[in-house]
């Protein structure tokens, strides 16, 4: 079905489109907005240029799509519990996300998906890359699809202590609360979803994560995680986004698995994001 009033131009053969003719400053008309979530679940991240907005727009924008996660690990924007610095100065060495993975899948609803807003990037490098895991699922082989079916993957989330929160802090500059109180918690998802809006069948594994399958040993399960983890993020599933300032990617949690790359040593790269609440997946 054809755009009316958008344009919406693929960045690549995988996933991922540009959105244009939308200013996200100003309130989207129903049809505009319909329009926009369809790109969204047609392209799994889509990407819009130029953009000017405030903390409030962001959030905003957002809360169209779902109610908005507070980040259990990271400290907020001040005054904003909703927001997510993800921000790398020159002096700092390490950055956010810079391994592939999928949002807070150790939650029993990840989320649906994350607004990432640029306020400021690198003259070079800073990419970020989102991989199709429906691509992920439908490359396997028959007899891996039959053999996934039933299984389900274990998510927890890995708490680090005080001390090794203070020496990733002292590397980073997004810093994780000294005080996480989050319980360990682990949660069963299946390894393939069905996604809600599309239907369609996604390889749901993530290896900062999912440390074994239910039923299953750590070690037992390493190698077949590994193996999928890997397989998931095959250069012909992907996309690579170049960032400008006012740039803004919003990727589905559900179905994409997306990577930050970190090589822009010496420069400032600051993002805000804003992360949609999702449901248990299916
Ligand atoms: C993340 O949300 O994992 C970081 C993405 C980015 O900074 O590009």
């Amino acid at each position: 079905m054809k755009y009316e009033r958008i344009e919406v131009r693929p960045i690549a053969g995988a996933c991922g489109a540009e959105v244009h003719g939308v200013d996200l400053a100003k309130p989207l008309d129903d049809a505009t907005f319909a329009e926009v979530r369809r790109a969204f679940i047609e392209n799994l991240v889509i990407f819009f240029r130029d953009q000017e907005i405030t903390e409030e727009q962001h959030k905003a924008f957002g809360r169209l799509f779902g109610t908005l996660n507070i980040h259990p690990r990271y400290m907020p924007l001040e005054g904003h519990p909703e927001i997510f610095p993800i921000r790398k100065d020159p002096e700092h060495t390490e950055n956010i996300g810079g391994v592939w993975h999928s949002d807070l899948t150790h939650l029993p609803a990840p989320p649906l998906g994350s607004i990432l807003y640029a306020l400021d990037v690198p003259p070079a490098g800073g990419d970020t890359m989102f991989a199709s895991q429906y691509l992920a699922y439908e490359a396997l082989s028959d007899g891996m699809k039959r053999m996934l079916a039933g299984m389900k993957g274990v998510h927890d989330n890995r708490i680090q202590s005080n001390k090794v929160a203070s020496e990733r802090n002292s590397a980073r500059s997004s810093k994780l609360r000294q005080d996480n109180q989050e319980d360990e918690p682990e949660c069963e998802h299946p390894v393939v979803v069905t996604h809600p809006e599309s239907g369609r069948k996604a390889l749901f594994v993530n290896i900062i994560r999912t440390h074994r399958f239910a039923g299953m040993t750590e070690d037992e399960s390493r190698p077949l995680i590994k193996y999928l983890c890997d397989h998931a993020t095959r250069p012909e599933f992907t996309c690579r986004f170049r960032w400008e300032k006012g740039s803004i990617a919003f990727w589905d949690n559900r179905c994409v698995m997306h990577y930050a790359l970190n090589d822009y040593p010496g420069y400032r790269r600051y993002m805000n994001r804003v992360t949609v609440d999702g449901t248990r997946p299916v």
